[in-house]
């Protein structure tokens, strides 16, 4: 990609270009005279041409002649909250600055560059440093923005961007976006790009089922395979906002970062304010190019640590096998069966510790429930360790229910409004997590269950939204920069948490896919995608999930069938198909499994491993997509070096006589493949083009998967 700018007059950092790459990067100056003017939009100076209102910026200025949406509002003594930017300085520089406490990308001297651009409104002194991350090998560019204080009086930053992408043409593109619900997480919508506002978001506290922080723009023409595709996503937990503002020239604006409503940064003089990492990706490839380009980012840039790249451990959760009725024996039973079947890792749910029966009490009292397991948690965590298997446990650190002990003795630390009621969700209240102190007990809890036993994995549950967003801390003045401290609060416990045990697997979670994030998955790399594990229904859920998270960083279980959310039937088989296009596991009794089904999880433990690398490691081709007339649904997965492919087939409902033939993508058109069951060998063009005939008549809800090897 190509993406340019200049320091046009009077100092403005006007953006040229940004799309596929061109080579003669000058030959773009052109494109800053081809501005139209508007006889409303006032100039700089009446001598000049040059408009703030037409221009297309960098980074926009507020109330100074610029009335698309703002990028950086600063309200100071005298009551205004104009900004009016203009360029200082830049350096260029090997590598990539981290965010203080913040999650964000990251890079060697030799994997990255990275641009700091210095400017400067000379009003109130406020500074602002633009930074942008080119990568080797990746057309990704990564964004945030430093706003600095240089003067001696506080000033409230009401606004701030992490970017601002000025589209010198748009009026051809589709606005792309994820929306969902609690079992329905990031739907796939497209349409096209109308004139005004078009806007996502959370207030909520956190990213929210509602809608991720990823949107694209992508050319009307733009398919899985061809065509531009320029997608947007937000290293941040917490309320969002990203909008896409076109008008009538057919330009657009396009912006991403904190949302603004219920924000207000205090900004003492020389402090700054680091806002939150926006990834943008263009590919040329259709939006099949665009997700690759940022599942590759966010397996070697994001995600970090101990299981960055090595296996992760096929689990057995007990959520749908037992809910909250279970104890040791129970527990080792299903763990018994599964290791025998392959699977590595027990995880012990919800409703282990205090008094915790139901989901109407014990959260925040983080001590075992001994009537379930009787001396706590190392006996059980011995005994799975004796059979082979790795042990996690369930948290949801964030909440106190009404009825525990920890809300009877600090009712100060749930989120509320003085004087107002409080509203509660699932019985429980949100713990502020701006607060040192409930930060530490939360961390000291952990650390005592972590020392009391051997913990491979934390499932990090969050079962509700922020509200009555207020902390009995801070001053009137402050309370703005509640929301956002809550969200340095939960990064600042997971980055203790990860540092005291640097070898835990976390998986994060929030009832399902809640909070399906980049941040998150810096923490933790894999997120349980939802609480929907109906095969059928996950098509959909990883079908939009894909559109810019890795196969590795999706949580995908087996569950029981009939299905316990939908009650629809669904053979093994298919269960196991999809729950393969992620971070697999098991979700059901184990007990409960006939001779045959064990046998079908055998297989299915051995499939995980022997496709790992190209499942997880290797290029997502989405070929059917289950959005279009519902009747299959087909994917593939290419490795690197093309020498192998898998191809997965749903067909969802079947026809008579139905013939199928699904073109792969990704191969090498010159190569020679063969199908492993059958024998078949055919080029990667003839693969492509003419494509794999489904060789068998299949019924409905049924797939198949065909493994492509290269001759050599
Ligand atoms: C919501 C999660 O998404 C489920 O998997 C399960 O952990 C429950 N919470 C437990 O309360």
């Amino acid at each position: 990609a190509s993406y340019a700018m200049q320091v046009g007059p009077f100092g403005y950092l006007v953006h040229l270009y940004y799309g596929a790459r061109i080579e003669d990067g000058e030959a773009l100056d052109y494109l800053a005279y081809t501005v139209s003017h508007a006889s409303f939009s006032p100039r700089v100076e009446m001598t000049e041409r040059f408009s703030k209102d037409t221009a297309r910026l960098e980074y926009a200025g507020h109330g100074c002649g610029d009335y698309r949406g703002s990028s950086l509002m600063v309200r100071t003594d005298n009551g205004s909250a104009a900004t009016d930017l203009r360029y200082v300085s830049h350096k260029i520089y090997g590598g990539k600055p981290t965010l203080p406490g913040m999650p964000a990308t990251y890079a060697t001297a030799s994997e990255a560059t990275t641009l700091e651009l210095l400017c400067r409104d000379d009003a109130t002194g406020v500074e602002v440093t633009l930074v942008y991350t080119v990568f080797e090998g990746n057309a990704a560019i990564t964004r945030h923005a430093v706003v600095t204080n240089t003067g001696d009086r506080p000033v409230r930053v009401e606004k701030v961007m992490s970017a601002c992408v000025d589209f010198h043409v748009a009026s051809d593109m589709d606005f792309v976006h994820l929306y969902g619900d609690w079992a329905k997480e990031r739907i796939f919508e497209r349409a096209p790009l109308l004139h005004g506002t078009q806007s996502v978001g959370s207030r909520r506290g956190s990213s929210s089922h509602a809608h991720n922080p990823f949107v694209a723009l992508v050319s009307h023409d733009a398919t899985e395979q061809f065509g531009d595709a320029y997608g947007f996503n937000l290293v941040y937990s917490g309320n969002f906002i990203a909008e896409a503002e076109l008008n009538i020239g057919g330009a657009a604006r396009l912006q991403m970062g904190i949302h603004p409503e219920d924000f207000c940064w205090v900004l003492e003089g020389g402090e700054s304010f680091y806002t939150p990492e926006m990834v943008m990706v263009y590919s040329s490839e259709g939006l099949g190019g665009m997700s690759r380009a940022f599942h590759r980012l966010y397996r070697q840039h994001l995600c970090r640590g101990k299981w960055k790249n090595i296996e992760r451990p096929i689990l057995i959760n007990n959520w749908e096998a037992t809910y909250f009725n279970f104890n040791e024996e129970k527990l080792l039973a299903i763990a018994k069966d599964a290791a025998e079947l392959g699977i590595d890792m027990l995880v012990m749910d919800d409703g282990w510790f205090g008094k915790r029966d139901n989901d109407k009490s014990g959260l925040g009292d983080w001590f075992v429930n001994e009537k379930k397991l009787r001396g706590g948690l190392a006996p059980l965590s011995k005994n799975l360790h004796d059979l082979g298997m790795k042990f996690g446990i369930w948290f949801e650190p964030e909440m106190v229910s009404q009825d525990s002990d920890l809300y009877r003795a600090h009712p100060e630390w749930a989120l509320q409004i003085p004087g107002r009621s409080m509203s509660i969700g699932r019985y429980q209240y949100v713990l502020d997590m701006s607060r040192a102190d409930v930060r530490d007990y939360l961390f000291d809890c952990m650390k005592k269950i972590m020392d009391s036993a051997k913990i491979d994995y934390i499932k990090w549950d969050f079962n509700r939204n922020l509200s009555e967003v207020y902390s009995t801390l801070l001053d009137a003045e402050h309370q703005g920069e509640v929301f956002h401290r809550y969200v340095l609060g939960l990064y600042e416990l997971l980055e203790r948490l990860l540092t005291a045990y640097p070898d835990l697997l976390l998986e994060g979670c929030s009832g399902g896919g809640g909070r399906f994030d980049p941040a998150m998955l810096y923490y933790s790399p894999q997120i349980w995608t939802s609480d929907n594990s109906d095969a059928i229904e996950r098509l959909d859920i990883q079908y939009g999930t894909s559109m810019c998270y890795p196969t590795s960083s999706m949580g995908a279980h087996v569950s029981a069938s009939p299905n316990h959310q939908l009650y629809r039937s669904t053979s093994l088989e298919l269960r196991g198909h999809v729950a393969m296009a992620g971070t697999f596991g098991y979700e059901l009794d184990m007990t409960k499994m006939s001779a045959e089904e064990r046998e079908t999880v055998k297989r299915q433990c051995a499939d995980y491993h022997k496709y790992y690398k190209v499942i997880h490691q290797g290029d997502l081709y989405r070929l059917i997509s289950p959005y279009g007339d519902r009747t299959r649904c087909a994917w593939c997965y290419v490795s690197e070096d093309k020498s192998e492919a898998l191809l997965t087939y749903v067909a969802i409902r079947c026809r008579v006589k139905d013939r199928f033939y699904v073109r792969l993508a990704g191969l090498d058109p010159d190569r020679f493949y063969r199908e492993e069951a059958s024998g078949t060998v055919l080029s990667g063009k003839v693969l492509m083009s003419g494509g794999w005939c489904i060789p068998e008549t299949l019924f409905d809800k049924s797939s198949r998967v065909y493994h492509f090897v290269a001759e050599s």
